[in-house]
């Protein structure tokens, strides 16, 4: 590949932040939703509305299978992971609990926690190594008597660093509380299973690694949980429609107002697509790409790497510094000579990058897709080579 300053050219590497392109399929399901259907569902009874119904439903029945769920009414749907992530946190923490969390997630759990501290919630932040990993043994060292939840990101949307779900259940789960994993940067990019996992609590972006549209996104609930879980919005569900009060049943509890039925529709074709291609697959492709980059950035000189050294303990976001070069200047450089097209500065995370050592100016970040090629990175670590070399 050349560089083309028609700008004809595009690379895409902001899959971190939504993933681009989409499958074909998305854009169908949507379509065929805007054109056939088009009723709202679970309200009118009509022929139309039982269909747009069903749509919903079948884009819950792909997520339960892609997580592991067995009932997919478990699964609320919501606008994105930070609607899901508030919900889960606002509706679960009162005054006088004791929350654990890592020192490397994103606002979309810290902004939620900060305003909870101010309600009399107390807050654990536990550090994570330089690279970004949580030690289960620092996480155990922190709970209390009053630890009512542990939420945690599955993977860093900084370093991609992933951390030990599992493990981190598992403990959890002895000890009798909760556990909240954010997911929006692994859903669709990593194997995730609720059960084996023992997770309670399940917050996911339809718009990233599960191909669907922005706008969508959902929190899987386990069973039992939501007596205890106020929902973040109250109104129309289009069942009980005698009764004033919120219903107390899932989904309906947090799925009040007419849904984003197009946009579930395009999400159920995305996650159709990643049941069809394997997450196993998925993985393999999108780790080879990170460590064909990982391996090409150290060879150049004036380059700072963040996160796990091996691909294997990473999702495909990563994170580097040119030296002498600010993150925002190299990511226009990128898009302006290169055609490259990736995020720089905090990625609303300024506690990982406290925890790597990149705060204030932050990173630049490729966040690698299954769609990328193995020449956009060879074109792409010639472009960061040019830069640093300053040509
Ligand atoms: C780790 C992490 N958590 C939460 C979010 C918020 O996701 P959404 O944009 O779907 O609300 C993101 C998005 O970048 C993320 O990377």
């Amino acid at each position: 590949m050349e560089p083309d300053p028609g700008k004809n050219q595009l690379i895409y590497f902001d899959n971190a932040a939504t993933s681009w392109p989409k499958p074909a399929g998305m854009m169908g399901a949507m379509g065929y939703y805007n054109e056939m259907i088009g009723g709202s569902p679970g309200r009118s009874g009509h022929r139309r509305s039982l269909d747009a119904g069903r749509i919903i439903l079948e884009t819950r029945e792909v997520l339960a299978e892609l997580f592991g769920i067995d009932d997919s009414l478990r699964i609320a749907f919501t606008k994105n992971a930070t609607e899901a992530l508030n919900i889960a946190l606002l509706g679960i923490l009162h005054s006088g609990d004791h929350v654990i969390t890592s020192s490397m997630e994103h606002n979309s759990v810290m902004r939620p926690l900060r305003f909870l501290e101010t309600q009399g919630v107390q807050i654990s932040v536990v550090s994570c190594s330089g690279d970004g990993r949580l030690s289960p043994e620092d996480v155990h060292a922190a709970i209390r008597p009053q630890t009512r939840l542990l939420v945690v990101t599955h993977a860093s949307n900084v370093t991609g660093t992933i951390q030990p779900i599992a493990e981190l259940g598992h403990i959890v789960r002895d000890h009798g509380f909760l556990f909240c994993v954010d997911a929006a940067q692994t859903a669709g990019a990593l194997p995730i299973h609720v059960d084996e996992m023992a997770i309670d609590l399940l917050a996911f972006s339809g718009h990233k690694s599960l191909f669907g549209p922005q706008g969508t996104g959902g929190l899987y609930i386990r069973e039992g949980i939501e007596r205890h879980l106020r929902p973040l919005m109250m109104g129309g569900t289009g069942s009980r429609s005698e009764f004033e009060v919120q219903p107390d049943f899932m989904p309906d509890k947090y799925e009040s107002g007419t849904p984003n039925t197009i946009g579930l529709a395009g999400l159920g074709a995305g996650v159709r697509f990643v049941l069809t291609e394997g997450v196993e697959a998925i993985r393999s492709k999108e780790e080879g790409l990170t460590e064909r980059f990982l391996k090409g950035l150290a060879s150049l000189k004036g380059i700072a790497v963040y996160g796990p050294p091996d691909a294997a303990s990473r999702t495909a976001a990563v994170s580097f510094n040119i030296a002498g070069v600010s993150p925002s200047e190299a990511a226009l450089e990128l898009d302006e000579r290169f055609g490259i097209l990736c995020r720089p500065g905090l990625h609303c995370a300024p506690a990982a990058h406290r925890t790597i050592g990149t705060f204030s100016q932050g990173t630049i970040r490729f966040g690698f897709g299954y769609f990328n090629k193995d020449e956009e990175i060879s074109f792409a670590l010639e472009a960061i080579r040019s830069l640093a070399a300053g040509d």
